[in-house]
């Protein structure tokens, strides 16, 4: 392949590459998305010899221990799978201002006191805006150095200089690379970038944090580019209104996915939330209809959440519904389901369906509570509000079995849950359970029948 820079385009959302530009991109279907960027052909790595070239079994290789340090912010360890791993990749996504920066700050302050050499790469703030953000956090040891500076060779140079254990880069949309003449921000700037972040990682054995900002459609620049380049993606999210945020895990090479860590954002910077059930049904109406307690296991743990929902006559051709923090099409089908397996008019009413508190919740065991959330509105009964509720309900009204009922159980006791309605075929397999009642179901009928 000759050298030389050719001319690609790129969709700015997804990372599609195309010789031409396009008005609506195959990938992601955006419009107006393509820009112009100018890439450097690089010529194919040499091809090895077939003689230089050996193959190993599993037991010829030898694997060390894998290194694990604890950022002493319990929350994080978990959704990272037990700590930051040596050498590996993090990129940290969210929103503008959803508290990125300060959460990895935080780690630095944590690790700098373990005497770890940490080192935080700024691109976005200058030192003395970072300062004042360090002064609402608390106390930094001296082996926390920071930078500002966004040329990836300098940054290479400095690391290369200070070895720091852990560096963090702060962001990767500001970060650029003289090789690649695009502006920074643009997908090859970032793929780029992330490229040479990841050799300095896994051939220094530094660990590397890189924020990314999330674009309106709640993707990081590029995303696809950016996701599979790297070990770990993590997404913090969060109702702007609310003070919580959420730390998903997207993507673990060492750990589980789907894991959550659930922090608070004060006045001085982020704060764990030990008991997120608690925290999510705070504030909850009591006697109201339409509000139902459901479970759903976010990874390991069970998160208690309040499923609301308001269904009124329509006045419309077509009845209007909306769910915010669930599925939307889910929704639908289970009106469906009442429709037709129960008998309720549902397809003349709008409904409105919310998980409160501004969580997302996909988990299908929590369709039992949406389906008793829509009834309990559609019929105007409160359900009791010491009733918790999980299951799986099919298409046929039936209600499915679901992992971990136990685990379910047992934080509803916590939390002073006097009676629990379950899939019957979950109930077959547990041990009765002091303080809290446990009713097995078959189907939505027969869950109806004990709540009205
Ligand atoms: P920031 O970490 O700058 O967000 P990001 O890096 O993701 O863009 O978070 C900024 C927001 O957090 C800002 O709205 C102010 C708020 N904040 C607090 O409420 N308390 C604090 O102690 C700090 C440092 C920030
Ligand atoms: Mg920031």
């Amino acid at each position: 392949m000759a050298k030389g820079k050719t001319s690609v385009f790129f969709c700015q959302e997804c990372g599609y590459e195309s010789a031409k530009w396009m008005g609506q991109c195959p990938g992601c279907h955006a419009w107006n998305t393509f820009v112009e960027e100018k890439v450097e052909k690089s010529s194919p790595a040499r091809k090895r010899a077939a003689n230089e070239v050996t193959v190993s079994t599993l037991s010829q290789i030898e694997t060390r221990e894998e290194m694990r340090i604890t950022t002493d912010i319990e929350e994080l360890d978990r959704v990272l799978g037990g700590g930051i791993v040596k050498g590996s990749l993090v990129l940290v996504g969210g929103d503008p201002g959803i508290g990125k920066s300060t959460l990895l700050l935080q780690v630095c302050k944590n690790l700098s006191r373990q005497r770890k050499r940490v080192l935080y790469i700024s691109g976005e703030e200058s030192l003395q805006q970072i300062k004042i953000r360090a002064e609402r956090i608390g106390e930094f040891s001296e082996s926390l150095s920071l930078l500002c500076e966004t040329n990836l060779d300098t940054i290479h140079e400095i690391i290369k200089k200070e070895k720091p254990e852990i560096v963090v880069i702060d962001s990767i949309q500001t970060m650029y690379n003289e090789t690649v003449s695009s502006a920074p921000g643009s997908v090859s700037q970032v793929r780029e970038s992330t490229g040479t972040l990841m050799q300095i990682a896994k051939g220094m054995d530094i660990a590397i944090f890189i924020v990314g900002h999330v674009t309106k459609e709640g993707v990081v620049a590029g995303p696809r580019v950016l996701e599979h380049m790297v070990d770990t993606v993590l997404y913090f999210e969060g109702d702007r209104h609310a003070s919580y945020r959420i730390l998903r895990g997207v993507k673990n090479r060492f750990g589980s996915t789907n894991e959550i860590g659930v922090f608070e954002m004060r006045q001085d910077g982020l704060h764990e939330v030990e008991n997120p059930s608690e925290y999510m049904l705070n504030g909850r109406p009591k006697d109201a209809s339409g509000s139902v307690v459901a479970c759903s296991m976010e990874g390991t743990r069970p998160i208690l959440i309040e499923v609301q929902a308001l269904v009124c006559h329509s006045n419309l051709g077509i009845p209007r519904r909306t769910a915010a923090g669930t599925d939307y099409n889910r929704v639908n089908l289970l009106m469906a389901v009442l429709e037709k397996r129960v008998g309720l008019q549902m397809s003349a009413c709008d409904a409105y369906v919310n998980i409160a508190g501004g969580i997302r919740m996909n988990e299908p065991a929590i369709d039992l509570g949406i389906v008793l959330a829509l009834v309990s509105s559609y019929k105007e009964i409160a359900i009791d509000d010491k009733t918790i509720c999980f299951g799986e309900v099919g298409l046929s009204g039936e209600v499915r079995a679901v992992s971990m009922a136990e685990q379910r159980v047992a934080e509803a006791k916590k939390l002073g849950f006097t009676r629990c309605i379950l899939p019957k075929v979950s109930l077959q397999n547990m041990q009765p359970v002091e303080g809290i009642r446990l009713e097995g179901v078959e189907s939505v009928k027969d869950a109806l029948r004990l709540v009205s």
